[in-house]
């Protein structure tokens, strides 16, 4: 099982001191939620971000596209020095080729599906992906509840991934904690993005992350 902070939910003020941190406390990658308040009704951070953060950090820098054309972007986070992007089944009229432009660029490619998209949809792309990431919570925002209507579709996915690609990994992001952590695991999730719950806690992030892990109490 791995784990990747999400920022989104850090300290911006002490940003690289907080990704730092995380990867001592045995982070996998570090998540980072781009929003372009279109796709999305937020706004987040971009490419400099993704800039500021390289020369901080040797972990593996995943970009979560949750943009109305991730097509136009990708370049840009590439040359930050990205190394995955997640990018969204919704509105993309033309994932084929988005997914293969990221393959193109020697880039990890994922793809994102909201809580209202069923496992289906992964059935004719899941041969070109790297990962599938089942979000738990609409996308959008950090800190809000998760949905455990998604846990059926998680076991889904994991029977699809075991049956097509079984070294695919199946991810899931939004409001996990220790709790929703466990059951995620239990339906199939093998990565586990966690924003507030590792950084929007009263607790050292080294503690907060060894809670979200597999028989932590
Ligand atoms: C939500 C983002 C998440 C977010 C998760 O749209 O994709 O990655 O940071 O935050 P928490 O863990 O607070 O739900
Ligand atoms: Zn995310």
């Amino acid at each position: 099982m791995k784990l990747a902070p999400s920022i989104l939910a850090a300290d911006f003020a002490r940003l690289g001191d907080q990704v730092a941190e995380a990867e001592r406390a045995g982070a996998d990658r570090i998540h980072i939620d781009v929003m372009d308040g279109h796709f999305v009704p937020n706004l987040s951070m971009g490419a400099p971000i993704v800039a500021s953060l390289r020369p901080v950090t040797r972990l593996p820098l995943e970009i979560h596209l949750m943009i109305s054309n991730p097509d136009l972007f990708l370049h840009e986070f590439v040359d930050s020095g990205s190394d995955s992007f997640l990018v969204h089944w919704e509105g993309n009229a033309n994932l084929h080729r988005t997914i293969q432009r990221i393959r193109a660029l020697g880039k990890r490619a994922g793809l994102a599906i909201n809580p209202a998209t069923p496992a289906s949809v992964l059935e004719e792309i899941l041969p070109d992906l790297d990962q599938v990431l089942v979000m738990t919570v609409d996308p959008g925002f950090g800190h809000q509840h998760f949905l455990y209507s998604t846990l059926g579709k998680i076991s889904r996915v994991r029977q699809l991934i075991d049956c097509v690609k079984p070294e695919c990994e199946l991810e899931v992001d939004g409001g996990i904690d220790s709790e929703t952590a466990k059951l995620c695991v239990e339906a199939g999730a093998n990565v586990l993005v966690a924003g507030s719950s590792v950084f929007g806690t009263a607790k050292s992030v080294v503690e907060a992350m060894s809670r979200l892990r597999p028989g932590a109490k």
